[in-house]
């Protein structure tokens, strides 16, 4: 049984400066709900209920979210407002939040790692945040059926321009149906000449705990970080890493244009209902 998603959320978020001066990246809000909180949303439905958390220096706010405010809730209690906090009060009621922190900003490998302390299973669900996703069944729901069957590390992947594969991790690998690849080759942020297909890792993994080691042992890759795909690759060269073409759509919240384009589908919706 899968139980723990790691939120690694201690990146500076230097794209949305001055917003993420004092406010992390990962509480920025698409409509009223913070980036993180969609994350944890999807983890939920997928059936974990442990959210560990990589915080780093100046992410506070994480922890207030995720917990009581008295003052806030004695004022508004048996008030119209007070269906506001419904969806995160059940979240709070169903979920377990332990978080730790990542001193050091040495890349997401490094900080998948310093999240070891709080995993203690045989595998676990790894979630960006800035990754936001909008699909009919989520895309971490979808990636537990996928892990079911293989039994191994499990990335999701989607098709991007020839371009923009220098912001990604690419794979190639056998294709094994029109959903799955059994990874054989993968290159952190290649240039468009490099890279070995336009297949690129988006922010949801399922890795076996063997990562960890592995993790350990990794010398930094590209830009002098540790690179989740540098010690994915040592797993897919044993045939223990499918690469999974999900279901849905995926906003990278990380930069402008991908958290405008989230508002405006989310608010869309919104209307819609
Ligand atoms: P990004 O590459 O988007 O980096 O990290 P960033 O620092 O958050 O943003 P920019 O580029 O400065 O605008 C992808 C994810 O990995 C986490 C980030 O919090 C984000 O969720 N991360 C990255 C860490 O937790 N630690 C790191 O050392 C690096």
């Amino acid at each position: 049984m899968l139980s723990t998603c790691l939120f690694p959320a201690a990146g500076y978020g230097t794209r949305f400066l001055p917003a993420t001066k004092a406010i992390p990246k990962e509480m920025l809000p698409v409509l009223t709900k913070p980036l993180l909180q969609y994350g944890v949303e999807e983890a939920l439905a997928a059936g974990f209920q442990n959210m560990a958390i990589v915080t780093g220096r100046g992410k506070r706010a994480i922890e207030d979210h995720f917990d009581v405010s008295y003052e806030l809730e004695h004022q508004i209690k048996n008030t119209d407002k007070e269906y506001h906090l419904t969806e995160i009060r059940e979240i709070m009621d169903k979920c377990n939040f332990i978080y730790t922190r990542q001193n050091e900003m040495k890349g997401l490998g490094h900080a998948i790692l310093t999240g070891r302390p709080l995993v203690n299973q045989k595998a676990f669900a790894v979630l960006l945040a800035d990754d936001l996703c909008a699909a009919d069944e989520g895309v971490l729901s979808q990636m537990v059926k996928i892990y079911e069957k293989y039994n191994c590390s499990v990335v999701a992947i989607q098709e991007v321009e020839k371009s923009q594969v220098n912001r990604y991790g690419i794979i190639a690998g056998e294709k094994l149906d029109d959903q799955c690849y059994r990874v054989n080759n993968m290159i952190e942020k290649p240039s468009p000449e490099e890279a070995p297909s336009n297949l690129a890792i988006i922010g949801r993994y399922i890795l076996t705990s063997d990562i960890f080691d592995l993790l350990a042992d990794q010398k930094p890759g590209k830009n002098g970080e540790i690179q989740i795909t540098d010690s994915l690759m040592k797993q897919a060269q044993q045939g223990k890493v499918i690469a999974y073409k999900f279901h849905g759509r995926r906003f990278d919240c990380g930069n402008l244009d991908g958290f405008m384009d989230a508002s405006n589908f989310f608010y869309t919706q919104f209307k819609e209902r």
